[in-house]
């Protein structure tokens, strides 16, 4: 079986943090939003995996390039995201074989192999994954017969039919690029798989439901990220790679290698990656800090620290994403008062 993984798109709802780094890249738990996915479909017996690229192509592909992955990966550029269909169209000669397609910015608890094993054992042409959710306007719902089959799909409702919401994973057989050939773009312009299924559905196809139990998050907006950084921190195991002087490490902590604290409490769970320093600091519960960061005299919780950020004398810091080479100081000049550099579409709270 193929994996089809989706890595384009622009990312506009997590503006500033998406000018400049593809959205499937940002850190949850210090590991890229995307490697999730690769991991899932790896574990599910995909044996190629092809990438869909959008704007920041290379990006992508120097991050996947970075690991060994053990099964060959091909990228495929879409250009513009012109929706979900339209990157299947765009890998069509990729396709030609039963595949998973994977969102890039959707992450599962428990992964899907059992998923996969349904749709085998129940040879259905295609299957959809679905999760109850309090807010189905966000998202594809189905609408579903008294026995569980689905009766019809639709994007982003505004009156939705059902609180069950389509999650980003979808197992296909390559009947599904006759049906986004068939279809014509939504109001927002996007050739929409929710119609390429309902088509599917349409013609007679057998498409099977497969409900989700454990959580899952559509990284699509900063909540959504702390959500699910909170949600991947709950189920780590401690592990100390780094040094320790005269401080205080409290629960379920990773220190990975070459980080020193010192004079500091850590307050798990949190991770604190390759190389940074935590002197004179508190770090909270639900924190990530990435590689190479210098946290000096600072309180950090429910936060995630991107890669070589400086962080010094900034007090108290909750429910923040901060990005890659971000540097936050005490001001020491006269006259006093906060003093901003600050991009397009960035979001503070004093
Ligand atoms: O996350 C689940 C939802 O994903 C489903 O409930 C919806 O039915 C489905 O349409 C999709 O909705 P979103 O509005 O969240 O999709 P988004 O535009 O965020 O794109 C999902 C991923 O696919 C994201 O990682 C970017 C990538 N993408 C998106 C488009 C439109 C591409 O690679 N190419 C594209 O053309």
């Amino acid at each position: 079986m193929k994996a089809l993984i989706l890595s384009g798109g622009s990312g506009t709802r997590l503006r500033p943090l998406t000018f400049s780094q593809q959205k499937q890249l940002i850190p949850i738990a210090n590991k890229p939003v995307l490697f999730y996915a690769i991991e899932d479909v790896i574990e599910a017996g995909a044996d190629e995996i092809g990438i869909i690229l959008g704007p920041n192509k290379e990006q992508v592909i120097d991050t996947v390039e970075s690991r060994s992955w053990g099964v060959p990966i091909e990228f495929i550029y879409q250009g513009n995201p012109k929706g979900l269909a339209h990157a299947i169209l765009v890998a069509k000669e990729f396709l030609d074989d039963d595949f998973i397609m994977y969102l890039g910015d959707n992450i599962l608890r428990d992964g899907i192999v059992q998923h996969k094993e349904r749709f085998q054992r129940l040879k259905s042409d295609a299957s959809v994954l679905l999760t109850r959710v309090e807010d189905p306007q966000r998202f594809g719902v189905a609408d579903l017969n008294p026995d569980g089959s689905i009766r019809k799909l639709v994007e982003k409702p505004k009156v939705p039919p059902s609180n069950y919401a389509l999650v980003g994973v979808y197992f296909f057989r390559p009947s599904i690029i006759e049906a986004c050939s068939a279809i014509k773009p939504s109001w927002r312009d996007e050739l929409e798989i929710t119609d390429a299924i309902q088509w599917l559905i349409e013609q007679g196809y057998k498409v099977d439901a497969s409900l989700v139990e454990g959580w899952w998050k559509d990284t699509g907006k900063p909540e959504d990220i702390l959500e699910a950084n909170r949600l991947i921190l709950d189920d780590i195991s401690a592990c100390n790679e780094g040094q320790i002087n005269e401080s205080h490490v409290i629960g379920r902590v990773i220190i990975e290698k070459g980080s020193l604290i010192e004079r500091s409490t850590i307050k798990g769970p949190c991770i604190i990656g390759k190389g940074s320093v935590i002197s004179d600091s508190y770090i909270g519960p639900y924190t990530s800090v990435g590689d190479d960061c210098r946290i000096f005299g600072t309180e950090l919780e429910d936060t995630i620290i991107m890669d070589n950020s400086t962080i010094n004398k900034a007090g108290k810091i909750v429910e923040s994403m901060i990005g890659r080479n971000v540097r936050i100081r005490e001001g020491i000049a006269l006259p006093k008062g906060n003093r901003f550099i600050v991009g397009d579409n960035s979001d503070i709270s004093l």
